[in-house]
């Protein structure tokens, strides 16, 4: 990109729609390289789906009420992005503006697995560590007996044969006879002392009550590429990234400008907004546009798009995505169960519960009590925030019994009911892919669209950096043609 810290001799001006991570990576981009640049946003604020919710942020989700965050001072629950990849792109922005930084301790192995109708251990918390090592036991007893007993038909050498049951042995922690009998890895029922205290090691669970349990397939969650350990956070939270953004670039952006028509022409666009504050329709208009508003919010504004790029933009469907804030008067996750980070996974409609990756010791603590996607995020949506607080508070309360006597507030999102968004995240099909994805990455006339539903890192600030780096390149290198 160093051609873009070239001047922008010839003035052009671009229209930038959202004032998100997209639009201001955007923005920023094109300001180094001297363009003439004018964010239009709907909210009195900047940051998009980055948004940290604090003491007095308030929403009114459609068809709902008013919502005020009664959290203390200090608190704050990142309603969306909460974690960052050490790969992603956002990292090296974090880097650019001195955005501070701390690990967001996406596993650990103290935290639970709890699952319902789900055989002998329904409705019981379990370590993560216990499960893991029963079920990788057990497993890696089965495979190396089979290969052991030439049962399965190997395309390898007896050499190898025997290095694979070697490794087995060591991933399952199994006896020499191949038999797992459970594992230090899974903890203690009295923990290990000084002088002549060993411990007792807990007893493992039968193979039928692990194999029933499900727990098993929570573990892949945090092996996927991009919820790999290290994971990183802003220190004081995530809208820490938008602001920063908004130091450099906030005097460009028009807030309260609700984007009600988007027009262009052979020679320029025009864009119409409401000015939220006079309640009047105004208009600006400029050489380029890039268009960072979701598809979901996008595909109901009057556009001079193609057809082909008008079907694709209202094809695409958008992810469902909760989450609920609480905020305890005590941190007895870390008091009483020595759990600092990480999250608990059930199946109930709460999904997850995400424990304070930061200020552990201190003395309040504000726990993402749901996150919650497609059906049960819909289920949660569909209620008043009371009866999501309620639900919270129910199901969390069957894994911490503290809850009820330490609750003291709480927040709650459903990102398809928050005017602007309508959604978590673009949701393609593979399908999607293929017959409208391209379209929506080409520029359309002088419209060019960008977020993180124009990347294949859809669901990250990453994505939308990305495409905004991409559509920036793009009209430069086209100007300097012109
Ligand atoms: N980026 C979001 C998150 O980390 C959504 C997501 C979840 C993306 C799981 C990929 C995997 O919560």
């Amino acid at each position: 990109n160093s051609d873009l810290t070239v001047t922008n001799r010839n003035g052009k001006k671009v229209i930038i729609l959202g004032a998100g991570i997209g639009g201001m990576t955007a923005a920023y981009e094109l300001g180094k390289a001297g363009y003439d640049v004018t964010i239009l946003e709907a909210r009195d604020r900047a940051g998009g789906r980055n948004w940290s919710i604090r003491r007095g942020t308030t929403s009114t989700e459609i068809g709902a009420s008013k919502q005020v965050a009664r959290f203390d001072d200090g608190m704050y629950l990142n309603a969306g992005p909460m974690r960052i990849p050490q790969f992603h792109v956002t990292m090296e922005y974090c880097r650019e503006f001195g955005v501070e930084i701390e690990p967001f301790n996406n596993v650990n192995d103290s935290a639970y697995y709890y699952n319902e109708n789900a055989g002998t251990l329904s409705g019981k918390k379990i370590p993560k560590r216990a499960a893991k090592a029963d079920m990788r036991g057990y497993v890696s007893e089965m495979l190396a007996k089979a290969i052991d007993q030439k049962a399965l038909d190997l395309p390898i050498t007896p050499e190898d044969k025997i290095k694979l049951v070697n490794y087995l042995k060591v991933e399952g922690d199994l006896d020499e006879d191949l038999f797992y009998r459970g594992s230090e890895r899974g903890g203690y029922k009295d923990e290990p002392g000084s002088r002549l205290d060993a411990g007792v090691l807990r007893d493992p669970f039968d193979m039928k009550a692990i194999i029933g349990s499900g727990f098993g397939n929570f573990f892949s969650s945090e092996y996927s590429y991009d919820q790999q350990m290290m994971m990183f956070h802003p220190v004081g939270g995530m809208d820490m990234i938008a602001k920063a953004f908004e130091k450099r670039v906030g005097h460009k952006i028009k807030y309260h400008a609700e984007v009600t028509e988007i027009r262009q022409s052979s020679t320029g666009v025009r864009i119409v907004f409401n000015d939220l504050d006079k309640n009047t329709a105004k208009e600006v208009s400029g050489d380029y546009c890039i268009c960072t508003i979701p598809l979901s919010v996008l595909k109901s504004i009057p556009a001079d798009f193609s057809p082909d790029m008008a079907k694709a933009i209202s094809s695409v469907g958008y992810a469902s995505a909760g989450k609920i804030g609480l905020q305890f008067k005590r941190r007895f996750w870390e008091e009483d169960e020595q759990i600092y980070g990480g999250n608990t996974l059930t199946n109930m409609d709460i999904t997850s519960i995400y424990y304070p990756p930061t200020k552990y010791f201190s003395k309040k603590g504000l726990l993402l009590g749901y996150y919650a996607f497609g059906s049960n995020a819909d289920k949660l949506g569909k209620m008043s925030y009371q009866e999501r607080e309620k639900l919270a508070l129910m199901q969390g309360a069957k894994i911490h019994p503290q809850y009820y006597e330490e609750f003291q507030a709480s927040f709650s999102i459903d990102w398809k009911k928050i005017k602007y968004n309508l959604g978590g995240w673009v949701a393609y099909s593979s399908d999607d892919r293929k017959t409208y994805y391209p379209t929506l990455c080409k520029p359309d006339g002088r419209i060019y669209l960008a977020g993180e539903h124009i990347s294949y890192i859809t669901a990250w600030q990453a994505g939308a950096i990305e495409s905004a780096r991409s559509v920036v390149t793009d009209i430069h290198q086209r100007v300097m043609k012109e």
